[in-house]
């Protein structure tokens, strides 16, 4: 395999002392890119993820069109459902819809901790690709969701802001809700461990729906899954948890043993530092909606966040994912001051 030439990335999670820090953008690949749009025209959402040559292609476009850091594999965290045995569907304009969620005990009897390399294999492949495609330019990221946020949509059906069903079936059937975590999390595990091998060099997990929750209830239903998930990976591949709205949780997953935790806008640099620690690696927390704003206030608030966070054990990114709507020389704004950055 070829060396790393931009080795940022892995470098910010190892704590290596920085002249700038490493930039990619969460959902990156997809999304704004008129690239994109093209192919997105062409092909179904899910015909996009399983074909390697697409996927790879869609990975690599960020890289060569915007200039980020690190490449982010094409794919989505509801292939998991899929492989457990649940009909997912992409509707366009809508979002993810499971037309037959799980309601209750008897529901699980339909799924299945399924062997990855049988039903997720499209995905290795397309890391395989992606990995030969990319020369090692840059690093290149796997991802799955946590378990939390995959149960949201496995029990929701669908998109929400506050996924009370999926809330609600924790409360009321909190064993079946247990059973149906644990099960994620060994096809998670599985899953991660096979991209790891396959050629990520960094893992993400997404817990986009953990502010959801309470405190006490984050670490019920989410970080005991998620500390398994990293405890099974961390001597394989660095992990990154980027758990939305979950700041009251930093100090308890920077104990997880993660190398790096994604933080979003809505606490300051400094108080994230607080409760994280000085051993771990904060990435995040630009407002992906500021990159909707003038360039010039995006070099000026981007050069603010930088100074904030410093340029060790710091990874610059939005605080989630980057909007449809994001001009491209607006994200390309962003990078650029990241990578043009002086102390
Ligand atoms: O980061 C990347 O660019 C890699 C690709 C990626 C996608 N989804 C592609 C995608 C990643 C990392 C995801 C993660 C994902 N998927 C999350 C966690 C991150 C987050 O944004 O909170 C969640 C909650 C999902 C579930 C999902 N997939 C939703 C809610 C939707 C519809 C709305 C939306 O966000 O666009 C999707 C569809 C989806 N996944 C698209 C893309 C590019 C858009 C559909 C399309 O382009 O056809």
């Amino acid at each position: 395999m070829s060396q790393l030439q931009n080795d940022l990335l892995l470098r910010a999670l190892k704590g290596e002392t920085l002249q700038r820090p490493p930039v990619w953008m969460m959902r990156q690949a997809g999304r704004y890119l008129p690239d994109y749009m093209k192919l997105k025209a062409k092909y179904g959402f899910f015909e996009r993820c399983e074909n390697p040559e697409l996927a790879s292609e869609i990975t690599i476009q960020p890289v060569e069109q915007v200039g980020v850091d690190a490449a982010i594999f094409f794919s989505d965290i509801l292939v998991v459902p899929a492989a457990m045995g649940l009909e997912v569907q992409m509707i366009e304009g809508k979002g993810p819809l499971l037309p037959d969620p799980i309601k209750n005990i008897s529901d699980l009897k339909k799924l299945i901790v399924p062997d990855v390399n049988e039903k997720l294999g499209y995905v290795f492949d397309g890391l395989k690709m992606t990995k030969e495609k990319l020369a090692g330019r840059v690093s290149l990221i796997g991802f799955a969701g946590a378990p939390w946020t995959l149960l949201c949509y496995m029990v929701q059906g669908k998109g929400s802001k506050t996924f009370d069903e999926a809330k609600g079936f924790c409360y009321s059937q909190p064993e079946t809700a247990h059973a149906l975590l644990q099960m994620i999390t060994d096809t998670t595990i599985a899953y991660l461990k096979g991209q790891a091998k396959a050629g990520a060099d960094v893992v993400q997990i997404f817990d986009s729906w953990g502010g959801l929750l309470s405190p006490a209830d984050f670490e019920n239903f989410s970080l005991q899954y998620i500390r398994q998930i990293v405890a099974a990976l961390k001597d394989e591949v660095p992990t990154i948890i980027f758990a939305k709205g979950a700041w009251f949780a930093l100090e308890e997953m920077a104990a997880t043993g993660a190398h790096g935790l994604g933080i979003d806008w809505c606490i300051k640099p400094e108080l994230a530092r607080q409760f994280a620690g000085n051993n771990i690696t904060l990435q995040g927390n630009f407002d992906p909606a500021k990159l909707l704003g003038p360039i010039p206030e995006i070099q000026k608030a981007a050069k603010a966040m930088i100074d904030a966070f410093g340029t060790t054990r710091y990874i610059a990114n939005l605080g989630h994912g980057i909007l449809p709507n994001v001009p491209v020389d607006h994200a390309r704004a962003f990078v650029d001051t990241v990578k043009s950055y002086k102390q």
